[in-house]
């Protein structure tokens, strides 16, 4: 008996596929067909997957043509499942040609000629228009996030616009996109709308792009009163719009696995946790400038939050700050302390301070760390009260990981994606009701 293995996404199963499985069962007595899992598909950059794995699954079996299914789940896993089911045949379409030659060593490798004029990308794009994005703001984050916009099919970065529009044309030239003159103009041409401006100005600019029908994903610190933020999700829910704070942490998928093993019991109840990040800036950079929105806080403070409001709640009982001041009274380094009924958290940002930045997630049973840079976090460790017994975790980041929160909101918007729980409004309104506090504090509003 010949046993052939293949693997695909089959994401949107369309003829291509169906033509693929047909030939290559052809070649053989029985047909093992792996099919990949998202994490898998997002590990490898493959975001905006359509169909959830059990559909994809569902549509390979219905083909008839497979005996068998099986998950593909990790970078390497064909080389094991090929000795795993004693396969004699590894096939794949033609567009991989040359790839999988290591697989030779195991068994005989045939590229199968792809079907012309079809793929799932292709009708991604045909079943859901391309969205169009418009950016408010043209300092470096709006660089970035347009480069990371690039690895998600489906948006396209139309224009941008800046009320100093020298500095919006020194950014369209550089990015090869156009200037909105206006914000009708940019409302017109987009139906997302990245606001990266200044963070005092981003209520006016999330609010004017709802209001007019657009979706908006909104760099952190999202709005700096509670009241702006609640007023402006409930102007989402009346236009039907979608709404994001954009802190990329939330998004990206070692995060995301980092918060389920902390939930999961592991290390018991979660009694304490203790963020820190700290980045030197120029002492002549906005952030240590200006005087009124700029500092540690504002700036990281964010990123700090978000393992601690997801972790330990929203009830936060108390919390008070203190800081070390630079340049004209503004904080180069703040240590908030947290009190919640479950426990203590200490959130601690350097602009000006270098210290270690570090994650650590303290529980009745044991402690989680993951060191810098957490906030783009690829790997992370469990530990107990036995030291030698420590278990190790990792994931991948790609790029600068914006990719994944354009991503999300794509599948948002396409209704592919279920629920906000990577960052929920509930924490976006908390983490502006903290930044408040502060900023009353400091006598800064
Ligand atoms: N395939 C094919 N002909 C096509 C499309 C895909 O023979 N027109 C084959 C691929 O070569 C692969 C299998 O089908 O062996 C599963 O491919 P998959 O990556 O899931 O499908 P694509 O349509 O190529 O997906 P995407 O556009 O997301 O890359």
């Amino acid at each position: 008996m010949t046993r052939v293995i293949t693997y695909g996404t089959f994401d949107l199963f369309h003829e291509g596929h169906y033509r693929l499985l047909q030939r290559a069962k052809a070649l053989g007595d029985y047909l093992i067909v792996g099919v990949t899992t998202e994490n898998y598909d997002r590990a490898r950059g493959k975001l905006n997957v359509v169909d959830d794995l059990m559909t994809r699954i569902e549509n390979v079996k219905r083909s008839g043509f497979a005996d068998e299914v099986i998950i593909e789940e990790s970078i390497g896993q064909k080389i094991s499942d090929v000795q795993k089911y004693k396969i004699d045949i590894f096939t794949v379409g033609s567009d991989w040609t040359g790839v999988f030659d290591y697989m030779s060593d195991y068994c005989k490798v045939v590229y199968l000629e792809r079907t012309k004029n079809v793929s799932s990308t292709m009708l991604r794009n045909q079943n859901f228009k391309i969205q169009r994005i418009g950016i408010i703001g043209t300092g470096r984050i709006a660089g970035r996030f347009l480069m990371e916009s690039k690895s998600v099919s489906g948006v396209s970065v139309e224009g941008a616009y800046n009320p100093r529009k020298s500095s919006a044309e020194r950014f369209a030239q550089r990015y090869g996109i156009e200037v909105f003159e206006t914000l009708d103009e940019l409302y017109e041409r987009s139906e997302i709308v990245y606001v990266a401006s200044p963070h005092e100005t981003h209520y006016e600019y999330v609010k004017g792009a709802l209001e007019h029908g657009k979706h908006v994903i909104c760099e952190k610190p999202f709005v700096l009163k509670n009241e702006q933020a609640v007023e402006l999700f409930d102007i989402a829910d009346r236009k039907n719009k979608i709404l994001f704070e954009g802190i990329k942490t939330a998004y990206c998928p070692g995060f995301t696995k980092l918060m389920d093993v902390a939930r999961s019991g592991l290390i018991g109840s979660i009694r304490y946790v203790d963020a820190c990040f700290t980045k030197l800036e120029d002492t002549a950079s906005r952030e240590l400038t200006d005087v009124k929105y700029g500092g540690s806080f504002l700036e990281l403070g964010s990123y700090c939050l978000l393992p601690v409001l997801k972790l330990m709640g929203r009830d936060c009982e108390s919390i008070t700050f203190d800081s070390i001041y630079g340049h004209e009274n503004i904080d180069i380094f703040t240590k908030a302390s947290l009190r919640f009924k479950k426990g203590l958290a200490t959130v601690t940002c350097g602009l000006g301070v270098k210290s270690e930045g570090r994650l650590l997630i303290a529980g009745t049973k044991g402690y989680i760390t993951a060191e810098a840079p957490w906030w783009k976090t690829t790997y992370f460790e469990v530990h107990f009260e036995d030291a030698s017994k420590v278990e190790k975790y990792s994931d991948r980041f790609l790029g600068d990981g914006l990719r994944y929160e354009i991503s999300d909101m794509l599948n948002q918007i396409n209704g592919n994606s279920k629920s906000e729980f990577k960052l929920t409004r509930s924490e976006s309104i908390t983490m502006s009701e903290i930044m408040e506090t502060f900023l009353k504090k400091e006598n800064r509003i």
